[in-house]
Order: C-alpha cells, then structure tokens, then sequence
C-alpha cells in the first residue's frame, strides 16, 4: 500500500491545467462508440477510471486509436455495432463506467458480465436494475443489488420513470437504455444532476427533450459522429482551487476548466464564503461551457449547504469540509445522504479523518457540522481507497503543523495521476 508524507507548506502559485473532465471522458468513449463514423477526441482524461471505460468498449469489438497526450479516434460503429465480449468486462472502480454500460448493454442482442474491484462491489445497483428491469432489461445480480452484474441483451420498451434520487449515473443509464426502445422513455429527478449526457446526445443530433428535472428521449435514434473537446475536470481543480485560498499569499490561474452550471456549485459555495475566484475567457466547446478561473488566497466565513445545490457539489464535499475546518463559523452539511455510498462512506471518513487532525466535526444521518478556526495538526490519516479522500487530505496536510501521512494513495490514480507532481511544482 502506497503511503505518502506530507508537509506544511507557505504557499501554492503557478498556471496549471487539469485532466479532461472524467465524467465528459467517459461519455465520449460511449457514445462515440455507438455513434455512426469516427469520433475525433481531444482532451482525454487519462485517469483509471476512464481508461476502464475505454478498454471495455475494446472488449465490446470498438476500435479506439489512442494517440496519446489525451488524443484519440473511436471508430463508432452504430447503436447496434458492439459485439459480444469474450470476458467479463472488469471496470475496477468505476460506477460511472458500470451504471452507464449497463444501460447500453441492455439493449444489445447478446450477454454479459460487468464486475469490478472490492470497493465497486460494495456500491448499490438495484438503482439501475429496477428501471432497467421496467424496461423489459433481463438483469442480475447475487444480491439484486451489487456487483457482478450480468444482463441478458433483450428487446427494450419505454418507461416514464421517477427517480427516487437524483443521480446523473442513473439518469444517463436510462436515457442509453431509451436508445434502445422504440417510442419516449423520460426520467424524472428529484433536482438537477448533472447533465453531461443530455447535452453530448443533443450534439450527436438525438432529439432530447428537457422540461424541469424531466428529460426525454426517442429511441432508435443513430448519432452522429462529430469532434469532441473534453474540457478540463473542475472537480480536479477544487483541490487546488481551495489550496490557494486557503495558503497565504497564494494565487493560481487553472486553464480551460469546465464550468458547467451543474458542475459549478462548488464555486457558489465557496464565493459565498468570500472566496476571491475571477472567472475569464468563457467559450463553448463541443457544447459544454469552458473558461479560466483566477483564485487567490482569502479569508472563508462558514455556510449553510443543503437541497438543490448537493447535486452540484456531491464530488467537492470531502475537500469543502476541509476549506470548512479553516473559515470563521459553523458550516453545516446537509440533504448529502448520497455521500455516504460514494467511493467510499464520505461523511463518515471526512469526519473521522479531519477529527484526528484536530478539526472539530460532527457527524450528521445526510451530512456533517464543522467548526471552523482550527489549527490542523499533522497526523497518520486514511484514504479508505477513496481518491477524492486521498486529495482532499493532501490539501488538510499542506496547512496542518507538521507532517500528514497518508495511508493508501493509490487510488488517485482514479481520477488525477498527475495529482502529487502537479502539486509539487506549485507549492512553496
Ligand atoms: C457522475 C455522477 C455523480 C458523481 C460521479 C460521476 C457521472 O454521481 O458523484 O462521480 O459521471 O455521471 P451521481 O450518480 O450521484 O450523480
């Protein structure tokens, strides 16, 4: 297991671009490969999780050209292209990469098997097994809940579903599945998640129809191939977003950085807590809005964060409690049940991890309480093999007294390998 140490540091300040935006990368390979012709990607997250994705459409008989430096070419072959995998499609830790295959997978006219590593196999599915099933979608598991997950390729019809949670993996599972079934499948979430999916379907040419938190879409449609650009992940960039406010006399500029409004709550959030971020040169690219974020260090006052706005901050929370534990005041966390079936239990390691670095957090059923104004000490800490807990960490140990390890860093790789060397170059 990969430990690292890590020490206080003055400051952070530099120019930095981060990995393609994870999610975006996913659904690129996806539906570039069950798009018509050759899909032309440019900035492709390298991260383990998106290569999960890619090397299981390779399973699925897609040819994908990597040309490296996030280069690629998928050569779609159509909504009925794939071809039957000869293994098991193992996609490690990603349940984006599960839940959205599923989908596809389950309008396809042969079977298969998805699993993934020990962490995956712990996070719930029934959420995509039961609409799926409503579909006409043969789907199992031991348990009817987790991993492995085995579909039989059946005829889909459409559903109008309700969604008990709202959850982007869920939705996008259900509008791939909808491409599969003649005739309107909708799927109604409680409030916004994000909406990578709705928007790359309505580049491809799909007809997406959207009214509120219902979106609907006509199946057997075939997209069509165009260039995509992946702009960079601004749930990456939080890490560092909130190291610079954090450091004194600190000042960082992140380069083409996704600022999607269901993506950007973390930025609301932390300019209510008086955060000096300075957005700039704002441009679409491959429908999806880009920009330049300007940070510099500030002095936080404490929140209130609940509702309509966890959707849109459910990944920066872990590294939001730690920008919490420094501001003037009481934040509290609330409505962010879904945290707790994350990668890894988020309230609960955030709080007990944060604890023995001497912040003062308590821990709610739907979120936590943090008390701000304290001094971290550095301490032996855990990632629990959750890489958004490994950063955020890195980020508590560059303030705390002393030195931080790490236990179990490994898991960056998940989403940001080039994490720790980013950093290095940056801090003082
Ligand atoms: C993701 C959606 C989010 C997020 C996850 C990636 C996606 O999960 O937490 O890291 O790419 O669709 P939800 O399903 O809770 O929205």
């Amino acid at each position: 297991m990969k430990n690292l140490a890590v020490q206080k540091k003055t400051r952070i300040r530099g120019e930095i671009s981060v990995p393609g935006d994870k999610s975006i990368s996913h659904r690129v390979v996806m539906l570039g490969g069950i798009a018509q012709g050759e899909t032309r990607v440019k900035g492709f997250s390298d991260c383990a999780d998106c290569r999960n994705t890619l090397n299981a459409f390779l399973k699925l008989g897609i040819e994908i050209q990597d040309h490296s430096e996030g280069e690629l070419t998928i050569h779609g072959q159509g909504l009925k292209g794939l071809t039957c995998a000869r293994e098991i499609i193992d996609v490690g830790n990603s349940a984006t990469t599960m839940r959205l295959l599923s989908g596809i997978l389950a309008g396809q006219d042969f079977s298969s098997t998805i699993t993934g590593d020990e962490y995956l196999q712990r996070r719930p599915m029934r959420r995509i097994i039961l609409p799926l099933r409503e579909m006409g979608a043969k789907i199992s598991s031991p348990d009817d809940n987790h991993p492995p997950i085995t579909i039989v390729g059946q005829k889909l019809h459409p559903i109008d579903y309700l969604s008990p949670v709202a959850s982007a993996q869920v939705k996008s599972c259900i509008l791939l599945a909808g491409l599969y079934a003649r005739g309107r499948t909708s799927f109604t979430e409680p409030s916004q998640s994000r909406d990578h999916t709705e928007r790359m379907l309505r580049y491809l040419g799909a007809p997406v129809r959207i009214k509120g938190t219902t979106i609907s879409i006509e199946g057997l449609w075939e997209l069509e191939a165009r260039p995509i650009t992946i702009p960079g992940d601004i749930s990456s960039a939080a890490f560092f977003i909130i190291a610079c406010l954090l450091l004194r006399n600190s000042e960082i500029r992140i380069k083409g950085v996704g600022i999607n409004p269901r993506r950007t709550g973390i930025i609301d959030v932390l300019k209510k807590m008086g955060a000096d971020i300075v957005i700039e040169n704002v441009q679409q690219l491959s429908g999806e809005p880009v920009a330049e974020l300007i940070v510099k260090s500030s002095s936080l006052r404490a929140t209130k964060i609940a509702g309509e706005l966890i959707p849109r901050i459910i990944d920066e929370i872990p590294v939001l409690a730690v920008a919490a534990t420094q501001a003037q005041g009481v934040t509290e966390i609330s409505d962010a049940q879904e945290l707790r079936v994350k990668e890894s239990d988020r309230i609960g390691n955030a709080v007990s991890e944060l604890s023995k670095m001497g912040g003062t957090i308590k821990e709610k059923k739907d979120g936590m309480v943090i008390s701000g104004g304290k001094m971290l000490v550095g301490s032996s800490v855990n990632s629990f093999g959750d890489h958004r807990m490994a950063m955020a960490l890195t980020v508590a140990g560059l303030l705390a007294d002393g030195e931080t390890i790490i236990n179990d860093v490994a898991c960056i790789d998940t989403s940001f390998p080039q994490f720790m060397d980013t950093l290095n170059r940056m801090v003082e």
